[in-house]
């Protein structure tokens, strides 16, 4: 279970003039996410959705506020001021938790990320790339034997042909399509046996044809994956129709600075129809939400 206690997240800027501006890109967001959901996270570019993913991964701290997967505490808030400063670096040693090899080698939460951007790595191949992610993985965990490469090539062909690549094994990412490269990148991230993947609009630079399959793949591998262990996935989208097919509950974010502005549930059971009623019902609420923001703010700006 993935619990987010009211995380706020302050960036500071310089702004035109050149002087230093605070910037909240997220502000008091709390979220459960029971185990073995799809849960969307849908709002307008630069309402924070990417910076909130990156903090339930543990990639950036939040100014404050906790994450708890699973009970066990993901990176807690950076400190603030002098005095909490001392005492962090008493406490770690160190002032940056993500350069720590304590932390390093202790992979404490069983996440994957896909990346708004760079899914992949160019300069290997899609064999390479998951061979890489499995050893990096395996490099984590301490006293474990040298996996044999053969072992990890026959995982990464696997998860390839699970993936619809198993013809792509020595192909590099530009000889692939965009659609399969983002299959890739979910192979990569399936790979590693994950608890939970991460997901920043896997899907955007695709055509809405290569879209919609890659939306099915998803919830097959998904729903593979085992009633009984089966992944949670978090993704951002901009797409309402993308997020009301595929999630759970739709978390719906407003703008500066983010915040949750509703949480949709959707209770429509799977295999869903795309053009279902109830599907086109909750889409048309969440649009008439944005439409009421869009509303609100032109009548401020008058
Ligand atoms: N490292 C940073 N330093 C300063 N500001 C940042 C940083 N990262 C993000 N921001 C700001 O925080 C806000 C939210 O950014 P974020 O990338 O989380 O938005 P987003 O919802 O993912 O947008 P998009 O849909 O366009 O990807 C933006 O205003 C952005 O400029
Ligand atoms: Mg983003």
């Amino acid at each position: 279970m993935i619990e987010a206690k009211s995380i706020t997240r302050f960036f500071s800027v310089v702004n035109e003039k050149g002087l230093a501006e605070g910037l909240t890109a997220v502000l008091n967001v709390s979220l459960t996410i029971p185990d073995g959901r799809i849960v969307s996270l849908l709002g307008p570019s630069g309402c924070g959705k990417s910076t909130f993913l990156e903090i339930l991964a543990g990639l950036q701290a939040p100014t404050d506020g906790t994450i708890h997967i699973d009970g066990k505490l993901v990176l807690e808030p950076l400190p603030a001021t002098r005095k909490e400063q001392i005492a962090y670096q008493r406490r770690y040693r160190f002032i940056s938790p993500l350069a720590n090899g304590v932390f390093r080698d202790h992979p404490k939460h069983d996440i994957a990320m896909i990346f708004q951007d760079y899914a992949v790595f160019p300069w290997m191949t899609a064999m390479q790339n998951i061979v890489f992610a499995l050893r990096l993985r395996g490099a984590g965990k301490r006293g474990a034997a040298r996996p044999r490469r053969g072992d990890l090539e026959e995982k990464a062909l696997f998860f390839l042909g699970k993936a619809g690549l198993a013809g792509f094994a020595n192909k590099y990412p530009s000889q692939l399509s965009g659609g399969m490269r983002q299959r890739l990148a979910l192979a990569r991230a399936l790979s590693v046996e994950p608890k939970i993947i991460l997901m920043d609009e896997p899907f955007a630079a695709v055509d809405a044809l290569t879209r919609e399959k890659l939306q099915d793949d998803l919830l097959r591998l998904w729903s593979e994956s085992g009633a009984d262990k089966r992944l949670t996935i978090v993704l951002v989208t901009h797409d309402v129709q993308e997020a009301v097919y595929l999630s759970d509950e739709v978390v719906v974010f407003s703008p500066s600075p983010g915040t949750i502005r509703n949480i949709v549930p959707v209770d429509v059971p799977r295999p869903r129809a795309r053009t279902g009623e109830r599907l086109i019902e909750i889409q048309e609420r969440i649009l008439a939400m944005f439409q009421y923001d869009i509303n609100q703010e032109s009548e401020y700006s008058i």
